[in-house]
């Protein structure tokens, strides 16, 4: 899987088709979770979640973990203009987020947003477990992510957009899930509890806090 082909038009291509949707799914629970000391931010990409989450957590240290290091420069661009402290608490890693090892104690906060929809089955139940491993015992977990909606219509056009999204992202960046699979379990069985959920776009954008002990 590789996204450095689609790093400079992934903004663009999501104004275009889907405007401020997908960024209102990103931020939907941001003021509603406790202030956290350390966060990740796993298959950040394009970084749109992550000044929001700088100016939400002052004072809160942001680790970005992506696989794609072109991604990472999009990223990293904007944050021109925050203040000067916040490129401070900023770390950016270029890593397979199932092999980093991260040296820092833990994360009170971990942020996967339409990133656990990559995996298949197998890898996403390893992805999960890898970063339920990096999260503390009091861990939070903001997802945000496409979903079938639950029936009539709009579980029709759910699945009509997300086999088109999966056809698109296997050609163009190689990803090895074909369908959407639910994290649900796998968060479950990495010791996490959904604890609020959102849902937008007629079923089609969740907004999720998991959240551990
Ligand atoms: C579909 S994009 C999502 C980007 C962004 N989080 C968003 O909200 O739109 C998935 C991102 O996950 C990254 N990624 C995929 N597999 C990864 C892995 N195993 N470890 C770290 N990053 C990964 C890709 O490079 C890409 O930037």
């Amino acid at each position: 899987m590789n996204f450095d082909r689609l790093a400079k038009v992934y903004g663009p291509l999501e104004a275009v088709t889907a405007g401020g949707k997908l960024q209102r799914c990103r931020v939907a629970l941001l003021d509603a979770i406790p202030v956290p000391r350390r966060v990740l931010l796993a298959g950040e990409g394009h970084g749109r979640f992550l000044p929001e989450c700088v100016r939400r957590f002052p004072n809160a240290r942001i680790v970005v973990v992506d696989a794609s290091t072109a991604m990472l420069d999009v990223a990293r661009a904007r944050l021109v203009g925050l203040s000067g402290d916040a490129a401070a608490r900023i770390e950016f890693v270029h890593a397979d987020v199932s092999e980093w090892e991260d040296a820092g104690g833990g994360f009170d906060l971990i942020v996967t947003q339409f990133f656990l929809d990559c995996f298949g089955a197998d890898a996403l139940v390893a992805v999960v477990a890898r970063l339920g491993a990096l999260a503390t015992p009091d861990a939070h977990w903001l997802v945000a992510d496409f979903q079938i909606a639950p029936g009539g219509w709009a579980r029709w056009r759910s699945r009509v957009i997300v086999d088109l999204l999966y056809r698109f992202f296997r050609i163009v960046c190689g990803i090895e899930a074909d369908r959407l699979v639910l994290p649900d379990a796998a968060l479950e069985m990495a010791g996490f509890a959904r604890h609020k959920r959102l849902t937008s776009e007629w079923g089609l954008l969740k907004s999720e806090w998991w959240r551990r002990g």
